[in-house]
């Protein structure tokens, strides 16, 4: 503001649309500088778990548990669901293949909102149920991170799903029931490292999707979340996170660190299955975002478990 008092006052009148138009220019560059936190966005991608889906299978096979390069989203990987099996698709900043194309806008839509670029609906497999919940800064983050990944090209195969669910305007429907538009709140009344907690599984982490019994038509049972269910994927069952004695109840507040950060379990396991890559990518985000997803997993109201077999202690 002085430089257009001084401007005005000293060289008249003119110079200060030049001098504004500095200003403007000046505190543009900052303002993106400062908007985009890449450490922050690389935190959300762990958190997020994108390249459990996202990164390229480590061989032909589609289903093969292992990745390729974590930082290759090149797609392709299948996901088998009782509803058909799903490739997901390439999302490197490649313009053609991948989402380089992608503005901000059109990315915190189909984040939050499940809706495409070109306003088709995004099926539920991708968690946006989760992602939605997540704040727009992390979110511009994280799209400003992965904009920093290789750009990769592929061809990836479509959806084979059985009838009804080839059409994606059912899931309008589908939305409607289970898609809430709710950002994360954060309880005043908690701890800031609770809230941490809360904020990171209920959003990035959505831990919820694989760790809660569905109904008929797919959707999340709200309350016997975090109870444990089948596997969404078809095989096995996921089991309870909630500190109830068919659940976690016999795991510290430490046991539960530790397996976020090593997989190892307290009767000295090791995480199995589709837990095996989340905990990879637990080990990738801070002690105390590890601590917090601690804390507020035992925190979680203790439900039976709904995956038919006890927890393991
Ligand atoms: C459980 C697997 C899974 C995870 C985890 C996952 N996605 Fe996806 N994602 C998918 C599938 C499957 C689709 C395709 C959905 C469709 O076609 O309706 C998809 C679609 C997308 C799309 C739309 C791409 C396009 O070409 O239209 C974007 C963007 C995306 N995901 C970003 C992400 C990000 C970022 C993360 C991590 C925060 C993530 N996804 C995590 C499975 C996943
Ligand atoms: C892609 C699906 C998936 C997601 C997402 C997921 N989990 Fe898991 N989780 C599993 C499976 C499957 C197991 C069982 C692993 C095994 O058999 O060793 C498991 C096991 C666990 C266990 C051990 C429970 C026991 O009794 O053995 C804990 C604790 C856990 N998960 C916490 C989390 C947290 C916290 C998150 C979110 C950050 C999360 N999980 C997200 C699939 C998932």
């Amino acid at each position: 503001m002085r430089c257009v008092a001084w401007t005005g006052t000293l060289l008249g009148f003119p110079v200060m649309p030049a001098c504004l138009f500095l200003m403007c220019l000046l505190w543009g560059f900052a303002h993106t500088a400062s908007a985009a936190d890449l450490k922050n966005g690389r935190s959300m991608f762990f958190a997020g778990g994108c390249a459990s889906c996202h990164a390229a299978p480590a061989s032909a096979a589609c289903d093969n548990p292992k990745i390729k390069d974590k930082l290759i989203l090149s797609g392709g990987r299948c996901l088998k669901t009782p509803f058909g099996t799903f490739y997901a698709p390439n999302i490197s900043p490649d313009k053609e293949s991948g989402i380089g194309g992608w503005s901000s806008a059109q990315f915190i839509k189909a984040m939050k909102e499940g809706i495409s670029p070109k306003g088709e609906h995004y099926y539920p497999v991708f968690p946006y149920t989760s992602y939605q919940r997540m704040r727009e800064g992390d979110l511009l983050d994280l799209k400003a991170f992965l904009d920093t990944l290789p750009a990769a090209k592929s061809r990836v195969p479509g959806h084979d799903l059985s009838l009804p669910f080839q059409m994606r305007q059912t899931l309008a429907a589908w939305k409607w029931m289970f898609l809430d538009g709710q950002s994360f709140k954060p309880d005043p009344k908690k701890s800031a490292k609770l809230n941490r907690g809360a904020y990171l599984v209920e959003g990035p982490g959505h831990c919820g999707e694989c760790h809660s019994p569905r109904n008929l038509l797919g959707g999340v049972i709200t309350d016997k979340r975090f109870s444990g269910g089948p596997d969404p994927e078809g095989k096995g069952i996921v089991p309870n996170i909630t500190p109830h004695k068919t659940g976690i109840a016999n795991w510290s507040e430490a046991d539960i660190v530790t397996a976020l950060e090593t997989g190892l379990t307290p009767s000295f396991d090791t995480f199995g299955g589709t837990m095996v890559k989340v905990q990879e990518n637990m080990a990738e985000l801070s002690a105390d975002d590890r601590a917090a997803i601690a804390a507020y997993i035992k925190s979680l109201t203790p439900i039976p478990s709904s995956a038919g077999k006890p927890g393991k202690p």
